[in-house]
């Protein structure tokens, strides 16, 4: 899948966060959650080494901030003892706290998992999960015990329905809302562009004017930028943004992004406005140019792993 390595970037932030058993208190889990917020991508490894203990059940909850919309998850290792309807040692992914009750048991390697992910293609074997909390549960007895999960999650965007994009395979050109000069964006605008340079370049996008609603977390009006990627590897219609690696958070009001410049040659800028037209203002206008890439490869590893900053969350 050489069109998939190019997505990642190897800037990688580690955070050791440990089970601070706080929170609520049912039999769902009893030594409460533990809160992941504030991070749009990571790895989650539980335990950081060896196996998991007996008669633990950990819960922890990813935050999703808006105007994100949920989280996609990556299984890189599944040890989990395996009995009849998993009633010795279970896992649960789920964005419902109720649903944390129904969990997965099984052993799949990472040897095995890299080996399927590689085979699929890492967008393929992505697990959806929608909605502003993802709660995770390791609930363990005190017989066998495994090496347990590895899981890497990147944040979800919202997209338009399709229709409402524009693809550009140039080497430079421009951007902008429309009628950008002469009238205000228009309300209950959502609009995704498309910018795809030849294989090997990267892209970099400059904003000469940049004036959005401003909001809390920007969850009115706001402008977003990913690396884009084929869904299918094998497919190259099948392009998305809203998976791939943040080039740029949701933005607005008038703090006039930096300059952005992508690891790959394909980027995603997605463009959203509520249905509150009192409150819509200039818009945005961007170039974007691509050049032949200063970096020279990526590893092959990383491409297995959708992360820009990756982050290890592990807990005692
Ligand atoms: C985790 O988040 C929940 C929901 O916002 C909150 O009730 C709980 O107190 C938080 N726990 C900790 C340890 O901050
Ligand atoms: C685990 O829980 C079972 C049932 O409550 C108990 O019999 C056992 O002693 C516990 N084992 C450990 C190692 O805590
Ligand atoms: C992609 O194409 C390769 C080679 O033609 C094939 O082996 C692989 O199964 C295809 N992958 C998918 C997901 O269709
Ligand atoms: C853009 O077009 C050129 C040829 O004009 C092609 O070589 C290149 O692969 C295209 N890029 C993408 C991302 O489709
Ligand atoms: C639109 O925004 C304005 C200014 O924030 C606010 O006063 C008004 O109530 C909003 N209208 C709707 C329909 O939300």
């Amino acid at each position: 899948m050489p069109s998939l390595k190019r997505i990642f970037s190897i800037a990688h932030i580690f955070v050791v966060a440990n089970f601070l058993g706080k929170g609520c208190c049912d039999d769902v889990c009893p030594h409460g959650v533990t809160n992941i917020t504030r991070e749009i991508s990571g790895e989650f490894v539980y335990p950081s080494s060896g196996t998991y203990g007996a008669n633990e059940t950990k819960c922890w909850r990813i935050e999703v901030p808006k105007p994100y919309v949920g989280i996609g998850i990556i299984y890189h290792r599944f040890e989990i003892e395996e009995c009849l309807d998993c009633e010795c040692d279970t896992f649960s992914a789920t964005d419902s706290y109720e649903d944390l009750r129904d969990g997965k048991c099984g052993r799949y390697s990472p040897d095995y998992l890299n080996y399927y992910n590689r085979l699929q293609g890492t967008m393929s074997t992505l697990e959806e999960l929608d909605g502003q909390n993802v709660y995770l549960r390791l609930k363990t007895d005190d017989s066998i015990h495994h090496s347990g999960i590895k899981i890497s999650f990147i944040i979800k965007s919202d997209s338009p329905d399709s229709g409402q994009q524009t693809f550009l395979n140039v080497s430079s050109g421009q951007i902008s809302t429309p009628k950008f000069g002469s009238k205000n964006y228009p309300a209950n605008f959502d609009w995704e562009w498309y910018l795809l340079a030849s294989e090997g370049h990267q892209i970099e996008i400059k904003f000469e004017s940049f004036e959005l609603e401003q909001s809390e977390q920007c969850q009115n009006d706001y402008l977003e930028i990913r690396e884009a990627y084929y869904q299918d590897p094998n497919l190259s219609e099948e392009i998305q943004g809203v998976f791939g690696a943040v080039l740029a958070r949701p933005m607005c009001g008038t703090d006039s992004p930096r300059e952005i410049h992508s690891a790959g040659n394909m980027v995603w800028v997605h463009f959203h406005s509520d249905s509150n037209d009192t409150t819509t203002y200039k818009g945005f206008k961007a170039t974007f140019t691509s050049s032949e890439s200063r970096t020279l490869s990526i590893s092959y590893a990383s491409s297995l792993v959708i992360l820009v900053s990756l982050i290890i969350v592990t807990a005692i």
